[in-house]
Formats: C-alpha cells, structure tokens, sequence
C-alpha cells in the first residue's frame, strides 16, 4: 500500500459511531474539515513518544532540555523547507491557535515598518481572521471585491486590485489575500498577486489556513523574485494536528527592524531594571514565553508525512475528490452551488457550499447530522461579507432588483449556507453518502420541517431526539472509569 493510501486510512475518529434521531447507530461521516480536521495518528504518535522526553526549551544543560530544543528547531525547520521559504531570509514562529494570532501581529508589523504607507488592500473573500485585524490596526483598508457578473463568480477582482493600488500607490502598505477561500474552496492566483501587489511597492500577506494542508505552497524561490510572498499564516489545527499552534512565515528584515510586538521570557538578551536588549536570533525573538512545544512538534511531524508524500499528489488526489463532489451535488434539484463551478477554470481546494432552494441552511444541517452522522458546518463561517453577498446576488439574479434587508425581512431568508468540507480520509462513497442523504431531505422537505423547532439561539432543534443524550460523552466519566480500582 502507497504511504497516501495508508494515511488516510489513519486519522483519530473515522469510525467513531453517533446514534440517531432513527435509533440506528452510524459511522460518523466528518465533512467539516474546513473548521478543524481530524488528528492524524502518526502524528499524534510523535506527540507521544516526544512526551517521553518534554521538557522546557528555556532550559539548557539536561538530556531532555537538549532534545525537545533540538526537536522543537527541527519543526521550524521542517515547516519553512515545507513552504519552500529560504531559511536564510525568512523565519518561521508559532503564536496563538489558529491563524489569528499571526494574523493580527503581522498587521501591527506591516503597519510599523512603513508608516508612512498606511493602506491595506483586503479582498471580500475573506474570513473575518484576514479582514478584521486590518480594520482594528492598518490606517485604512480598501476591500477589494469578487468578481459577480463575470464568468468567474466568487473570484477575486483583480482588475479593481490594480485599479486600487494605482489610485493609491503613494501609501500602499500591503495586500492580504487568502490562499484558498474558507467558502467556495476557490484556490486564488497569490502569485500574481503579489507580482501586482510588488509592482505598486506594497507586501503581500497570504492567509493559507486553507492552504497549507491541501496544495503545494512556495513562499520564495521563484523565478521572478516579485511572485515571491512576504508573510504566510496557516493554523496547526487544520493541518491535521488539533492542539498544536498557528504559524508566521515572514521575511526576516521586515520583523528585525521593529522590537518584536510580544515581549517577555526567551526573547532577550540581558535584562536590566531600566533596560533590556532583545535577541537578534531567530525565530526566538519572535516568541516570548514559552512556546505550545508538542503541539509544533507533532505539526512538523504531519507536515513531514505530507511532505514524503507530496503536495502535488495530495493536491491532485483531493481535487478528483472534490470534482466528483461538486458533479454529483450540482446534479441535485433545486441545488444551488456557490462560486464559480467550472474547476478546470476555476480550482478549488477543500470546500463547497451550497443551499437547497426554499430549505432553511440550518435546517438541512440538523438533518444531515440527526438522519445521517454527517458533520457538516452551516451558516455565514466567519466570512459574513463573502457569504451574504453571494446570497445576495443568487437572489437578485432571480427576483430582480430588491434591497438585501428587505429580502431579509420579506422573504424571511436568513443568510447562510450548508458547507461539505473535505480532507485527506475522505472518500467518494462519503460524498455519495452525502448526495444520496440531500436528495431525501429535498425530496422530503415536508416531512422532516415539521420535526423541528429554532430554538433561541436561531439553531434548528429536534422535537424529540436529543443528540446529546442519545450519545452522551463526559472527559471526567470516562476518567473515573480508567480511575477504578
Ligand atoms: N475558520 C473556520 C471555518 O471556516 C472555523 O469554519
């Protein structure tokens, strides 16, 4: 068996089993990757046998100071060669949990280096993560949209990219982009748009928390130095690892002319009551306090399998995956898909989202986990511009010109959509799992509308079958249990 056959086959929770609202018990089919995947064992394997020898990286002189520091270098390492960034002009830190963190400290830094170029060019496609920290700290940001008349609906507009950072050229800091939308999955050309971005003197800040984990990346190396990307994000816990940190891929001559933005215990030199000076090693300098140790090293040790086996062949065997999804869901009546669904014109990676038209999103969510164990995520995921304009322009394209509040109100349509969301351990019989269990619960809107209720926080809720009972799960029961004698 090829090592890509044999991982996928090796994830934490496949088999885990839920009851459902029929009294059956069904495997549990994960298609909500986009949020969070699913652990990879060899990984969590790492984490363990590393646990053997844990100890903090602060610490110098004993055998297990030695390793985890020796262990803990080796992730960095082993994630800047994964990006293809040059170790000699870039550095690799871990902060926060997810891609957030990184997000917002990159923000603070692009808008210090150069104050004199105070503007942020944030693309509408993204998830609140690359948008919001660029409101909070940039001096001001244009949002750039996606393209909606076009052949390309849901891409972003790279006309009124450019059109932008000409207009403001003068004070044009730096463009974020995500990789690979967190919606529609649409993989954007980063390349040349950080080619555009250079050309007008800005930076280019790549969100790839949807990226990383499913097609190759290349931060710097490239023929043309320009498509070369300035600073990466991505999150450890979509890469296959939950538990382990984001990550900040960055150029080292932008961060070391600034004092880094978190200061404390590792990333100085000498420390004196009136002063301190600040290391000019890398990344420690970059990382106060002491780090989520074995969480970066069971990242490293995913990525080094992912690595073995090889973006491209990853890539290509997750878009044959995802082209037979989008096929068969396109194929379902009164399906709407969003974003461009030719992917030979337009590639995706990871997700599709869609609605059944006349069904509530989070109704057929309930249904699809309740009937079905399919995990799937529903509503506006953190990228409500993105998401809300695309209903929007579907809705207007078959009623005519109606405002988008009144079409909330009026046609009582609340914004969201249903998102099936694929990574490595996916297979095509969960997507045939997947289309046979839509087309039953659009065929029988009837039957299964009067078997729930909203509840107060706006969630479709079971009249009679409660989830959580049916399939209860406690941490502490289950210690108590291990605890008995
Ligand atoms: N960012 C995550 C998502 O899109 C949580 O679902």
């Amino acid at each position: 068996m090829d090592l890509l056959s044999k991982i996928q086959t090796e994830f934490i929770g496949l088999d885990t089993t839920y009851k459902l609202a029929t009294g059956e018990g069904s495997r549990r089919i994960y298609l909500d990757s986009t949020a969070s995947t699913l652990m990879m064992k060899a990984a969590h394997s790492a984490i363990e046998k590393f646990y053997q020898h844990y100890a903090n990286t602060h610490s110098l002189l004993h055998f297990s100071a030695k390793i985890s520091t020796q262990q803990y270098n080796w992730a960095h390492e082993r994630i800047l060669s994964f990006l293809a960034a040059d170790p000699e002009h870039y550095t690799c830190f871990f902060t926060g949990s997810g891609s957030t963190a990184g997000i917002n400290r990159i923000a603070r830094v692009f808008r210090d280096y150069r104050p004199d170029r105070g503007t942020a060019f944030v693309s509408l496609m993204e998830h609140h993560s690359n948008d919001l920290p660029h409101r909070k700290h940039a001096r001001k940001v244009v949002h750039i949209p996606f393209e909606i008349n076009s052949g390309n609906p849901g891409c972003i507009d790279l006309e009124t990219l450019e059109k932008e950072l000409e207009r403001h050229k003068s004070s044009a800091s730096y463009v974020a982009i995500t990789g690979v939308s967190n919606v529609t999955g649409i993989i954007n050309p980063v390349y040349d748009i950080a080619e555009l971005a250079h050309q007008y003197g800005a930076f280019i800040l790549v969100d790839g928390a949807q990226m990383a984990a499913h097609l190759p990346v290349q931060i710097s190396g490239h023929k043309n130095p320009a498509r070369n990307i300035d600073a990466f994000v991505f999150s450890g816990h979509k890469t296959y690892v939950p538990g382990s940190p984001g990550v900040v891929i960055c150029r080292k001559d932008i961060l070391s002319a600034l004092e880094p933005e978190e200061v404390g215990g590792g990333m100085v030199d000498q420390v004196f009551v009136e002063r301190y000076t600040i290391s000019t090693n890398f990344p420690d300098r970059e990382e106060a306090g002491t780090p989520n140790i074995p969480g970066a090293i069971g990242l490293a040790a995913a990525i080094e399998i992912m690595d073995t086996i090889g973006m491209q062949t990853i890539y290509e065997d997750e878009d044959e995956l995802i082209r037979y999804a989008l096929d068969k869901i396109l194929a379902i009546t009164d399906v709407v898909v969003y974003g461009d669904t030719d992917c030979t014109r337009c590639p995706r990676a990871a997700s599709i989202s869609f609605n059944i038209l006349g069904m509530d999103h989070g109704l057929v969510a309930a249904v699809l986990n309740d009937y079905y164990g399919i995990a799937v995520r529903n509503e506006c995921f953190c990228a409500h511009p993105y998401v809300k304009e695309m209903i929007r322009d579907y809705l207007l394209s078959r009623v005519g010109q109606v405002d988008f509040d009144d079409l909330n109100i009026n046609l009582k349509i609340k914004a969201g959509m249903v998102r099936a969301s694929f990574g490595l351990y996916n297979t095509k019989e969960d997507i045939d799992l997947l289309v046979a269990a839509l087309n039953d619960i659009q065929t029988n809107q009837a039957k299964y509308t009067p078997l729930y209720h909203i509840d107060n926080h706006g969630n479709y809720v079971h009249n009679q079958f409660d989830m959580t009972a049916a399939n209860p799960f406690s941490v502490r029961d289950n210690l108590l249990k291990e605890l008995e004698p």
